[in-house]
C-alpha cells in the first residue's frame, strides 16, 4: 500500500475578545481525532493540527496545538507550502516522486473574530454592549489558492489534495456540493449536526461522502472512527 502524508485540523478555534474570553464552539476534536488515529493505523504519515480540546494524541500521531483561527491558518500553512529544499531536491536528483500530501479539515474554524482582543481582562465598566467582530480567513480556501500558485519546476511541492467537511444543519447536501465546488476540493463529508448521534460532542456520527467527480457515498451511523477509516480508505483511493 502507497504510504500518503496526512494534515489533519481538528477541534474548535478560539478567538480572544481578553484573556479569559474568547468566541468558540461546541466541536471537541472527536471527528479530526479518529481521522488522524485511522490513517497513522494504516501506516501513514501523520501530522494533527488541533484547536483547544482534551483529548489524548493518538498513537503514531505528530501534533500541533493552536488556539485561533490564524494560528491554525499559519500551522497549515507550515505543513503544506514551506519550501522542502532537501525534500524536492532528492526527489529531482534521484526522480523519487513526492508523497503525496492530503490534508483533511475537520476543525470548526471560528469565521469571525472580536475585531480587538485586550491585552488584560476587560472590566465590565470598559466592555460596551455590542461586539465589533471581523473575518477570519477561510483556511481551505486559502491553502487551496496558496498551493495552486505557489509550486515551481525547481521546488515542486508534492501532489495535495484538499479535503473538506460540511456541518450543516438544513439542505446538507446541496450545501456541502457548493462548500466542495467553491474551495475546490476532492471530497467533503457532509454532517448534518442536528441528527441524533452526529455531529459535535458525539462518538458515531452518520456523514455522506461527495467526491469531486460526483460520485455520492451515503454511510450510516457508525462510530466516528468507522466513518475515519472510510475517509482514509477513500483518501487512499483518489491518490495516484
Ligand atoms: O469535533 P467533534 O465534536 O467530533 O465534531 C465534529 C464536527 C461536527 C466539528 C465535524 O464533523 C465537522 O463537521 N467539521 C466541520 C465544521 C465546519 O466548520 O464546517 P463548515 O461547513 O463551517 O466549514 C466547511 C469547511 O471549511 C470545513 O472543512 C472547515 O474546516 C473549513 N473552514 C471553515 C471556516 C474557515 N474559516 N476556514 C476553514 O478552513
Amino acid at each position: 500500500m502507497k504510504r500518503l502524508r496526512f494534515v489533519v485540523t481538528a477541534g474548535p478555534t478560539r478567538e480572544h475578545l481578553d484573556p479569559v474570553r474568547f468566541l468558540s464552539n461546541p466541536s471537541t476534536g472527536k471527528m479530526g481525532f479518529a481521522v488522524a488515529r485511522a490513517a497513522a493505523a494504516r501506516g501513514h504519515d501523520v501530522t494533527l493540527i488541533a484547536g483547544p480540546v482534551s483529548l489524548k494524541t493518538p498513537k503514531g500521531v505528530r501534533r500541533v496545538d493552536v488556539t485561533s483561527a490564524r494560528d491554525m491558518l499559519a500551522a497549515v500553512e507550515r505543513e503544506l507550502l514551506s519550501p522542502l529544499p532537501d525534500l524536492a531536491a532528492r526527489a529531482l536528483a534521484k526522480a523519487v516522486p513526492l508523497t503525496p500530501t492530503v490534508f483533511v479539515s475537520t476543525a470548526a474554524v471560528a469565521d469571525w473574530r472580536p475585531a480587538k482582543c485586550a491585552a488584560r481582562k476587560l472590566k465590565k465598566g470598559q466592555m460596551s454592549d455590542t461586539l465589533k467582530l471581523v473575518r477570519n480567513p477561510d483556511i481551505l480556501k486559502t491553502v487551496g489558492r496558496r498551493l495552486a500558485n505557489s509550486s515551481s519546476p525547481s521546488l515542486p511541492h508534492p501532489p495535495t489534495y484538499l479535503v473538506g467537511f460540511a456541518a450543516e444543519t438544513n439542505d446538507v447536501i446541496a450545501e456541502a456540493r457548493r462548500k466542495c465546488r467553491e474551495k475546490n476540493l476532492e471530497m467533503i463529508v457532509a454532517n448534518d449536526v442536528t441528527e441524533k448521534g452526529a455531529g459535535f460532542g458525539t462518538d458515531t456520527n452518520r456523514v455522506t461522502l461527495l467526491r469531486r467527480d460526483g460520485s455520492v457515498e451515503k454511510l450510516p451511523m457508525m462510530t466516528k472512527l468507522a466513518v475515519a477509516r472510510r475517509i482514509v480508505r477513500a483518501c487512499e483511493d483518489f491518490c495516484p
